[in-house]
This record gives structure tokens, C-alpha cells and sequence, in this order.
């Protein structure tokens, strides 16, 4: 008794064993285990033997319905140029009055093709020639569903709107915001390196973290620009009305837009010289440092301080529009030197600003933005989506500004841009010997070769050494 009742607890089988299944079941069980595994491994080799024997092998896949590339693949016409631009600019009778002068900065009438479109006529703006002609919104925008910003649905529907003209020879279509300033020559540059019988989504994000946050990273910001070619546009007119009611609760036009392209299929493509320009403060640091790439767009120039110290917004406008008129790829474009014997380094943003600081400064610290700018939203220092430096503390260590004064033709397929010192704020002046010989300086002359109006159509090319960015010449007086 003791014995065959301590048996069971020795046998580890029997320990483990939750159900106890008598011996003959079991034996059954393992035959049947052992029929199927044979039945498996012959069935296994036979569809082996019979897919790579077999003459219609392909039988299986041949009822599959085949996918076959559509879309007609057209030959590459004649590059493209500002015709092939069609601008579709969201306005409003509130804002076009005061926002039309930012248009007059760049709009060249009888070259530059497109509208602005507002919710109703406006009269008395008829007699201004150098802008946009106005355009009426068609009234079905306000059947559509919204939360915040009932007329973020009426200018997401401009591109429908602007479609619906079918105006010959349209390549591209650029949304933006009345307050929006283009750089057109490289906007047309940069539209080029994309072919624009594929659909393509170009534009820019925003520079304040908090902001790509909110909205999103893979979204075209409005402000800064954003072109849509021929074929999305199509598609995306095709399914914008069913669209709009499914993001009635996104605050932008520009984020419904994303919306309905995404559901198309269609990511960004980021390019750095569209500029949103979600900062505030002064965007000084971040244009004497442009990243090496076309300037496109600017736009909050409203919300920012005029970009030269002693001019207002517009008269900033026309002195860049005056430099970018010589040499359009080069405006904005950073190059830096250094005078080893003085111990000064120089950073040159073409058309704009030179800064001269009397201590040798490595390459990446000239590149890096100085932070004069907040963030958009909180008004915070940071973060962003590059890297800024603070603005130097110490006065011996902030550079001498030069701002443009002119910039002009010179020698053959050449240029010449002047810039003057600005006269410092009162406040604390670094009284060294050598920032005393710097402050000395009252005006830089920059020499350069012109850059390829190609330049930026070719990819992959860019450094600031490069040949045809580097400036010829630095001449201090
Ligand atoms: C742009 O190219 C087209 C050919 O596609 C041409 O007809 C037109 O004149 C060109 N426009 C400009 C401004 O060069
Ligand atoms: C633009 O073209 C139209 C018609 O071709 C012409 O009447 C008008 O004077 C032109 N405007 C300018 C500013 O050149
Ligand atoms: C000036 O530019 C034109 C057009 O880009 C070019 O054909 C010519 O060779 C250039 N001349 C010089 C001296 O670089």
C-alpha cells in the first residue's frame, strides 16, 4: 500500500500531468499524431513537386488581377518658368487693403499668373496694377462644416476654385497667404528639380517646435508657401468637398489641405527656402545664417520687426528685392572668411548683411542662427526645429553689423554690394583696442562672380565653398 501509493510522487511524468489519460488512449492518440504528420509531409512534397513540375505554374498568380502602372509618362517638355506657375492666394476684404503692398513686392503683372481670392467684391483696390487681380470665392464654401476658422474651409477650396479655371499651361499651383512674399526665380528653380507630371507636395514646416507639435511635422505651413503639381491638384480637387467635413475641427486651411493629401497618399517634400516664419522677435540670426539652400518664401513679416534697423517693413522688402533683382540664386546665400592676421572673422549673407567679429570664430558657430527671435506661440526661447546660439553676453565677443546699401552689376557676369555699419545702440561697447579697430570699419564691398541662374535647379551640389557661392572679393573701408 505504502508503496504503490509513494510511487506516483517519484514519477515526474505523472506529477505534470493534469489530466490522467488511461495508457490505450494515449497509444491511439500518438498514432493519430504520427498519421497526420505522415499526411502533412506528403501532401508538403507533392504541391513542392507539382508547383516546380508543373507547366502552368503560374496558374495561381495568373488570377490575381495584375497592377499596372497608369498615368501617362509624358515626355519632358521645355523647363519650366514662372508661366507654368499658377498663384492661388487666400486673401480677405479685411486684410488685402494693408496686405496687397506685401503682393507689389514680388507680383510682376503679365508674368506672374494667378489670383487672390476673398469672400466678396472689394471696390475701392481696383487701381493698384502691381498686384494680384481679385477673385471671388465660389459660395458653396459656406455649407461646410468648421470649429474654429469658418474661412480656413473657403481657402482650402481656393485650389478648387483655381483648378476649375483650367488655364492653359499650368505646371504647378503655389498656395499661400496675401501676407506671403515669394523670391520667384528660385521658387521656379526649386519647382523644376520635381517632375511635374507625378504628383508632388512641396513646401516648408514650422520653425517653432511647438507648432509642428500642434499641427503636424508632415504638413506644408500656409504662410511660408506651398505648390502642389498639376496631377495632385486634379486629384485632390476630386476629393477635397468629401474631405473638408471629415477635418472640420482642424483650426488651418493648410492642415485640411495636408489632411486630404495624405488620404491621397502623397507625403512632403521639405524645402528649406520656404520660410513660414513662426518666430517673433527679429529675424536677423536666422537670415545672416540662412541654411544653404534657394530662398522661396517670407512671410509674418507683420508680426517680426522690420528686417533693417532703420527702415520699415516694406522699404526692407524693396532694398532685399533690389540685391535679389542682381542675383537671384545668391540672396540670402552665407559665406564666411577669416583675417588671420587681425584675428577677425567676417560672415557674409549675400544682399543683406555682413557681420564682423574681431575674434576667429569657427565655421559651425558662423553657420549657427543667433537667437533674436521667440517662439510663435509661447513666446518662448526654444525649441526649434535647427540649432540657434544665444545672442553673445559679452559686448567684445557681438560682431560689428554692416546692413546692404546697394548692390549693383560690376565687370562681367559680375556683382558688387555695399554694406554700412549701423550705428550701435547706446548701451554697453566693449572698449578693447581691437574691437575700437574693428568699429573703425565703416563699409564692406563685396565682390562676387554672378551664380548660374541654374545653380539650385541642379541637386546636390551645394557648399558654401563651392566656386559659384563664394564671394570673389571682401574689401574693408
Ligand atoms: C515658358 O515656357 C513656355 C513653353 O513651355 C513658353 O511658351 C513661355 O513663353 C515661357 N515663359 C517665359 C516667361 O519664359
Ligand atoms: C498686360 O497685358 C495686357 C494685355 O496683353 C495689356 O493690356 C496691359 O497693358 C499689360 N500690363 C502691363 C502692366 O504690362
Ligand atoms: C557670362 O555669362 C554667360 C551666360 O551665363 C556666359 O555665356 C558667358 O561665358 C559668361 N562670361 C564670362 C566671362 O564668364
Amino acid at each position: 500500500m505504502s508503496q504503490t501509493h509513494l510511487r506516483p510522487r517519484h514519477d515526474p511524468v505523472r506529477k505534470f500531468r493534469l489530466v490522467s489519460l488511461p495508457d490505450k488512449t494515449c497509444k491511439i492518440f500518438s498514432y493519430l499524431t504520427r498519421i497526420c504528420l505522415l499526411l502533412c509531409l506528403i501532401f508538403s512534397i507533392s504541391l513542392v513537386l507539382y508547383t516546380t513540375f508543373s507547366p502552368n505554374q503560374n496558374q495561381f498568380w495568373n488570377r490575381l488581377p495584375h497592377p499596372t502602372r497608369t498615368g501617362t509618362k509624358l515626355a519632358p517638355g521645355p523647363p519650366t518658368n514662372i508661366s507654368h506657375v499658377l498663384f492661388c492666394i487666400g486673401g480677405s476684404t479685411a486684410t488685402w487693403r494693408d496686405r496687397s503692398l506685401y503682393s507689389s513686392i514680388w507680383w510682376v503683372p503679365n508674368v506672374t499668373r494667378g489670383f487672390v481670392w476673398l469672400e466678396k467684391k472689394i471696390i475701392s483696390h481696383q487701381t493698384n496694377k502691381n498686384v494680384p487681380a481679385v477673385k471671388v470665392s465660389s459660395p458653396e464654401w459656406t455649407r461646410f462644416k468648421y470649429s474654429s476658422s469658418r474661412s480656413a474651409v473657403r481657402i482650402a477650396r481656393i485650389i478648387s476654385d483655381s483648378v476649375k479655371l483650367r488655364l492653359p499651361d499650368v505646371r504647378w499651383f503655389v498656395m499661400g497667404d496675401d501676407d506671403t512674399v515669394y523670391y520667384t526665380d528660385n521658387l521656379v528653380s526649386v519647382l523644376s528639380r520635381y517632375d511635374h507630371n507625378q504628383m508632388w507636395y512641396i513646401g516648408g514646416n514650422s520653425e517653432s517646435v511647438e507648432q509642428d507639435v500642434i499641427h503636424s511635422y508632415d504638413m506644408a505651413f500656409g504662410g511660408g508657401g506651398f505648390a502642389l503639381s498639376y496631377p495632385l491638384a486634379e486629384r485632390l480637387v476630386s476629393i477635397l468637398d468629401g474631405c473638408l467635413d471629415r477635418y472640420y475641427y482642424f483650426y488651418g486651411s493648410d492642415q485640411r489641405i495636408w489632411a486630404c493629401i495624405s488620404e491621397i497618399g502623397v507625403p512632403l517634400s521639405r524645402e528649406r527656402g520656404f520660410h513660414q516664419f513662426d518666430i517673433r522677435g527679429s529675424a536677423y540670426g536666422l537670415l545672416a545664417a540662412h541654411p544653404l539652400a534657394p530662398l522661396v518664401s517670407l512671410h509674418h513679416l507683420d508680426n517680426l520687426e522690420p528686417l533693417f534697423p532703420n527702415h520699415n517693413r516694406i522699404d526692407s522688402l524693396k532694398s532685399i528685392n533690389q540685391a535679389y533683382q542682381v542675383d537671384p540664386p545668391r540672396i540670402f546665400q552665407q559665406t564666411f572668411c577669416h583675417d588671420s592676421k587681425r584675428k577677425w572673422s567676417i560672415s557674409i549673407a549675400w544682399g543683406y548683411t555682413v557681420q564682423l567679429y574681431p575674434l576667429l570664430l569657427p565655421a559651425n558657430g558662423l553657420q549657427t542662427p543667433e537667437q533674436t527671435f521667440k517662439t510663435w506661440r509661447s513666446w518662448s526661447d526654444g525649441p526649434f526645429t535647427f540649432n540657434t546660439r544665444p545672442t553673445e553676453p559679452d559686448p567684445c565677443k557681438q560682431p560689428v553689423v554692416f546692413m546692404l546699401e546697394q548692390a549693383k552689376e560690376g565687370g562681367v557676369n559680375g556683382s558688387l554690394s555695399s554694406y554700412k555699419r549701423i550705428v550701435h545702440e547706446p548701451g554697453k561697447t566693449c572698449k578693447t583696442t581691437q574691437y575700437a579697430q574693428a568699429m573703425s570699419v565703416q563699409r564692406i564691398l563685396v565682390s562676387s562672380l554672378k551664380m548660374e541662374p541654374d545653380y539650385w535647379k541642379k541637386v546636390g551640389l551645394y557648399m558654401p565653398n563651392h566656386p559659384h557661392i563664394h564671394v570673389d572679393g571682401v574689401y574693408i573701408y
